[in-house]
């Protein structure tokens, strides 16, 4: 089956062609981090006007780069929510009217899920059911244990900040730019992870807290009275991000030794970070677990994730109509 996938839920404009629910035939991404970077921060009606305006040549952009015209498509998959609703709205307004105008099958996809299913886009041989997996992205802390590709049970979530958040704060408190995590990453490459102590919160079984890491960096800041030089910089950037991935590494090990699934896949946008990469690859040998994530481009919001989804709801037989609504929050199953 050869499915379209529409991404719009937050800052990215995003479609892409998948066949047979493995395959990447395309994959565009029309990001606004240049438009919000002023502000610090995603600003959700800036967000939703802009994905008016690129919505459609993104589309047909994703539909030239997979050789393919709309009379190959099969079926239309849309991200429901979690999200942000003006930008949801836009993505769906386009999946709906693709779907009523070519008569195509259309469903709505959990973001979350989504991410989750990124990880059979890559070449590699997919994880096999049952997986742990941590989604760590601007809005989620989870570790779930995923059953199947609806079929997910929550480990351990975060009780206040995700880790991008913790990840983005800082960043806007050291004024390093926009957006943190990838700002951060850069830094901490040539900085020294033990230069600055930050706390690791340990406790509260699977779960997580990173709101006093981050009160930890802005007391810290308080209490010099001065920003950190650009000589210290790098040092407080991989001192800071060492005490998240410690974190994120640690908890989701936990959670698959205590529930006896070897196999780890991470996903989200946060997964993308280098360190994290690296010390979970590094654990896994040492644990002896399979560990998985996509490729960086794959970790961060994007339409092919969605459309594996929506290839398999197809299949299941699921179909949504043209009520077919947004929600900002969506509890996982469906
Ligand atoms: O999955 P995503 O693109 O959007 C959401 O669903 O939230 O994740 C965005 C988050 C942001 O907080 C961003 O700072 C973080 O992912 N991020 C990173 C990196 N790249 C993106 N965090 C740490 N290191 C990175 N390289
Ligand atoms: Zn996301």
């Amino acid at each position: 089956m050869i499915v379209l996938g529409i991404e719009s839920s937050c800052d990215e404009t995003a479609a892409a062609v998948v066949r047979d629910g493995r395959m990447l035939l395309s994959n565009v991404i029309a990001s606004q981090v240049d438009v919000h970077a002023r502000y610090g921060g995603v600003v959700p009606e800036i967000a939703s006007r802009k994905h008016i305006e690129a919505i459609a040549p993104v589309i047909l952009q994703a539909l030239v780069d997979a050789g393919l015209t709309l009379d190959e498509i099969e079926g239309v998959a849309v991200t429901r929510g979690p999200g942000l609703i003006g930008s949801l709205l836009v993505g769906l307004s386009a999946a709906k009217a693709l779907s009523y105008v070519r008569g195509l099958p259309l469903v709505g996809v959990n973001h979350l899920e989504g991410h989750v299913a990124a990880i059979f886009l890559t070449d590699s041989p997919p994880p096999a059911f049952p997986f742990i997996a941590l989604v760590v992205s601007g809005g989620h802390t989870t570790i779930y244990m995923v059953e199947d590709f609806h079929r997910f049970g929550i480990l351990g979530q975060t009780r206040d900040d995700a880790a991008g958040e913790a990840f983005d704060k800082a960043a806007k408190l050291l004024e390093i730019g926009y957006p943190g995590g990838v700002m951060i990453d850069r830094l901490a490459e040539q900085g020294n992870r033990t230069a600055f102590a930050f706390p690791r919160a340990m406790r509260d079984g699977l779960d997580f807290s990173f709101s006093g890491l981050k009160t930890s960096l802005l007391m810290r800041l308080r209490k010099r009275g001065a920003p950190f030089s650009p000589e210290e910089l790098p040092d407080v950037a991989a001192s800071y991000q060492e005490a998240i991935v410690e974190v994120l590494v640690d908890k989701t090990l936990r959670a698959a030794v205590e529930h006896s699934v070897p196999r780890i896949v991470i996903c989200g946008g946060v997964a993308a970070n280098t360190r994290l990469r690296e010390r979970f690859r590094e654990e896994a040998v040492r644990f002896d677990i399979d560990f998985f994530v996509p490729p960086p481009i794959l970790c961060t919001d994007n339409a092919g994730m969605i459309a594996v989804v929506g290839e398999h709801l197809l299949n299941e037989g699921c179909r949504d109509g043209l009520d077919l609504n947004a929600v900002s929050r969506w509890p996982l199953s469906r």
